[in-house]
């Protein structure tokens, strides 16, 4: 059986969970490998609405195991959460279909209150993160004194002694620069006890689990969360997130060697959004944009921001496909185009008087950038019912093509709406 990773192409908010959701179906173990609650996927299966922000969406399928690989940070009061959730949704006790890394990071009550701490100092110049600690959970763990979901196994003393440390550093940093109230070593210690008593059967080291699945034949779907143009390293920094949302980082949070990736999938929405703050070369203030976020519902699942909107940009497309190499994309929220007289695609940027067709490093420069728009028909069809490729519109499919020959790389699905149901399946990336 093939492995396959699918990532986000633009600035998160692609659909990646329903895809996930469906690709899942061909796949035993399904693995998130970066970030954490700052995500969230809506799925609808049948009619209802899941919100999930950690557990990868595959949970809902009996009998699918589902890991967080180390390069994510945990919640512990979110996924304790999730996993009530999904119990009483269920009924089943979905805790064994859970495999956690001993190497995941924890986010405390700290690193949330740092994260908002900062926000606010920063003032008009925030980065509109979502509040929810990451960036400082992450910080923690590259400056090493970092808490993580093994050592909620060592000896209580061990666990203490690790987590005082820890927040004698937060606790200054909270008083002293932000004048707020400091976290109480008792409480969080109290809360990780709790946890571990719950969670630590599923705790496990990730690298020989994953060894297993590959012996024993499973297939694996890596799945991503943001987007590739929120990366730490290439993406419009310092408006990013904090992990590396990368095809490649699948295989390091996995302890998973390269070679055994069979298809990289990037998952592209039909326009391009963003939430909070950043460069954005494609964003519409007008009618086109309300319309966009209106019949996309185009508001954050974790924080109910409204999205930022504009038409695909191809220049950001190119450099995700060069980032992640990715093989094919899907294509999601089609049906939300229908309607518009005319679609606007953006081909390349205008930067101080010539054309340029590569994504600037420097916010500055990509700021300074106007789109080059392209204009295609659009169509006026109601396509959410479609099920085959050549029932779509002439206009519909003619926009496929042409964004699968300026990406190079075909589209293996086109999603029409929101459910399972609704999908033009082109090739199956677990059976390429
Ligand atoms: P953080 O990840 O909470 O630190 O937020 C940093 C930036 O990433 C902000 O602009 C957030 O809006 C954005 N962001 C984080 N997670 C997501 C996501 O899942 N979808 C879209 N944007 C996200």
């Amino acid at each position: 059986m093939a492995n396959v990773v699918l990532i986000g192409t633009q600035w998160g908010d692609e659909g990646k969970g329903k895809i996930v959701d469906l690709l899942t179906e061909w796949a035993g173990v399904v693995v998130r490998f970066q970030g954490g609650n700052n995500a969230g996927h809506t799925l609808v299966i049948e009619g209802r609405r899941y919100a999930l922000h950690l557990i990868p969406s595959g949970i809902m399928r009996p009998g699918k195991v589902c890991v967080i690989g180390s390069g994510v940070v945990v919640d512990l009061k979110i996924l304790l959460d999730e996993i009530q959730l999904l119990r009483q949704e269920s009924g089943r006790e979905i805790i064994s279909q859970l495999v956690l890394s001993d190497e995941a990071h924890l986010i405390l009550e700290s690193h949330r209150r740092l994260d908002q701490a900062r926000e606010r100092q920063r003032g008009s110049a925030k980065i509109g993160t979502t509040g929810r600690g990451i960036g400082p959970a992450y910080e923690s763990k590259m400056a090493r004194w970092g808490l993580r979901l093994g050592d909620l196994l060592a000896p209580e003393e061990v666990l203490y002694k690790r987590l005082s440390a820890l927040l004698e550093q937060h606790n200054l940093l909270l008083q002293k620069i932000y004048g707020e109230e400091p976290v109480a070593v008792d409480a969080v210690f109290g809360e990780l006890k709790e946890a571990a008593a719950q969670l630590g059967p599923a705790i496990r080291k990730i690298p020989y689990a994953m060894a297993g699945y590959l012996e024993a034949g499973e297939a694996i779907l890596f799945e991503g969360a943001q987007g590739t143009l929120l990366d730490i390293d290439h993406g419009t920094y310092p408006f990013v997130t904090s992990s590396s949302t990368l095809a490649a980082n699948a295989c390091a949070s996995a302890g998973v060697g390269m070679k055994h990736v069979n298809e990289v999938v990037g998952v592209v929405k039909a326009y391009t959004t963003r939430v909070g703050s950043g460069p954005f070369p494609v964003e519409l203030d007008d009618a086109v944009g309300e319309h966009l976020r209106q019949q996309g519902g185009e508001f954050g699942t974790t924080t109910g921001r409204p999205r930022r909107c504009g038409w695909l940009d191809l220049v950001a497309l190119r450099y995700a496909v060069m980032l992640n190499g990715l093989d094919s994309f899907a294509l999601t929220k089609l049906d939300v185009l229908s309607g518009l007289e005319t679609i606007k695609v953006c081909e390349g940027y205008r930067l101080d008087g010539r054309v340029i067709d590569y994504f600037p490093s420097s916010i500055e420069e990509l700021e300074a950038c106007e789109p080059v728009l392209v204009e295609f028909p659009g169509w006026q069809e109601d396509i959410s019912a479609v099920l085959e490729y050549d029932e779509l519109p002439e206009n519909a499919r003619r926009y496929i093509a042409y964004v699968e020959e300026k990406l190079g790389i075909p589209a293996m699905l086109i999603s029409v709406g929101p459910d399972r149901a609704q999908t033009i399946l082109k090739y199956n990336p677990f059976q390429a």
